[in-house]
């Protein structure tokens, strides 16, 4: 303690800071929920919103009051089809709406950042599609600025939630594999047919797809200390259902190294250019889509990390593989702002964090200058790990 400060004066501000850590946590907000309902805007009435609405219109914890689209067709269809009472073509419009506490960002990915901000400015809570901004700066300070209005933001993929990602992180933890040493995780298709943003500046196989792999490489085997990634352009030209004919200016083809601590190893491979016979739906991939190995066992991923089948695994004391949790139970994809809602209601912290989400832009925004330049990156960020 300070030598000019009084206990008394000491004690009056780890009290106040107390307060404000109250007034940021889940528990404040829990208990400004009366009704244990968040009431939640969706902008971005696109492909994913499919995937979204079903999810939060059957979540008991979820109001959906308003969606938003600047194709208004687009908010006026969901609308219909989910039973939603307000529509806005515009997002000044939605904030100057019905009232809501959480913006669920699924627009194109290179308005996440803006969008997001506004929506902070107006005193929102946050969950975003991935990336949650288009650079790690930017995202960091959409944080910072989530903080100091005492709001929050948190950001896709959903991936730790799964209990074979729980199942993995235990694993490795208990020291089934002994000492881990290297891992492997791939997603690819044939790229998305209906937009062009996914191949425009910003876009990109590794915010699209690489993006669950970073997540659960670097959830499992802890923050990254450095990278170095090959990024490439293999279709060059593609057709798409809102612009035509388009020139691919973003990497649809990468493989990315990264370093963790303890000299582990890790690489994803990601693009659109992945044959793949269950197509963007890979609901049905049974295949191993993440390996991982230590000095006594490894361990592997039957299908995405996005749509679990089990882990099989093999060790010194158990040669014959084995396959552990077959059940992904509740676990999907598109549950992310169900899960960070019934957080808000509840109090309790989900297994998604800000930090984690920020982490993983930080590699995709390094991969890319990596590309670039051929040069290893090292890195700033880190978020609380283990995470399960
Ligand atoms: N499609 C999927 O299966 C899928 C799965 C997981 C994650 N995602 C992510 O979801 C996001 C959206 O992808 P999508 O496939 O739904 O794209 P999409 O093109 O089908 O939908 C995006 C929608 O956002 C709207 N939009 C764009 N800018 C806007 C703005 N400023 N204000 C309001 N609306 C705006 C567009 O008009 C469009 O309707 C991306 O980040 C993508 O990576 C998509």
């Amino acid at each position: 303690m300070e030598k000019n400060v009084t206990r008394q004066q000491f004690l009056a501000q780890t009290a106040m800071a107390g307060a404000a850590l109250l007034l940021s946590s889940l528990e404040g907000f829990a208990s400004a929920l009366p009704d244990k309902k968040v009431k939640v805007a969706v902008i971005g009435c696109g492909s994913v919103s499919t995937q979204y609405l079903p999810h939060l219109s059957k979540s008991k914890y979820v109001e959906i009051v308003s969606v938003c689209d600047i194709i208004p067709e687009r908010a006026a269809t969901r609308a219909k089809e989910y039973n939603v009472p307000n529509q806005y073509p515009h997002i000044d419009k939605l904030l100057a709406g019905a009232p809501f506490d959480m913006m669920i960002t699924l627009t194109d990915m290179q308005e996440h950042g803006r969008l997001n901000k506004q929506a902070l400015n107006a005193g929102k809570h946050v969950w975003s599609e991935k990336p949650m901004a288009n650079t790690y700066r930017e995202g960091k300070a959409l944080l910072d600025l989530a903080k100091s209005k005492k709001l929050r933001i948190w950001g896709a993929p959903a991936v730790v939630n799964s209990p074979q990602f729980a199942y993995m992180s235990k694993a490795i933890r208990d020291g089934k594999l002994g000492r881990v040493a290297s891992a492997h995780a791939h997603y690819g298709h044939t790229g998305p047919t209906w937009s062009a943003f996914f191949y425009e500046k910003g876009g990109g196989s590794l915010p699209d797809l690489g993006v669950y792999n970073i997540a659960t490489l670097t959830g499992l085997l802890g923050p990254a200390k450095s990278i170095m990634a090959m990024t490439t352009i293999v279709t060059p030209e593609r057709t798409v259902d809102n612009k035509g004919k388009i020139k691919v200016v973003a990497e649809d083809n990468t493989q990315l190294l990264m370093e963790h601590a303890g000299g582990v190893l890790s690489n994803v491979q990601c693009g659109f250019n992945f044959f793949d016979p269950h197509g963007h739906q890979g609901k049905s991939e049974e295949n191993q889509t993440i390996q991982v190995w230590g000095t006594h066992g490894n361990m592997a991923l039957a299908g995405y990390d996005w749509a679990p089948h089990g882990v099989d695994m093999v060790t010194h004391d158990h040669e014959a593989p084995q396959r552990f949790v077959p059940d992904p139970g509740e676990y999907v994809w598109q549950q992310g702002a169900s899960v960070i809602s019934e957080s808000l209601v509840t109090g309790k912290e989900p297994l998604i964090a800000a930090e984690h989400a920020l982490h993983v832009l930080e590699i995709i925004e390094a991969a890319r200058e990596s590309g670039i330049s051929g040069k290893k990156i090292n890195l700033i960020s880190t978020f609380k790990w283990p995470v399960v």
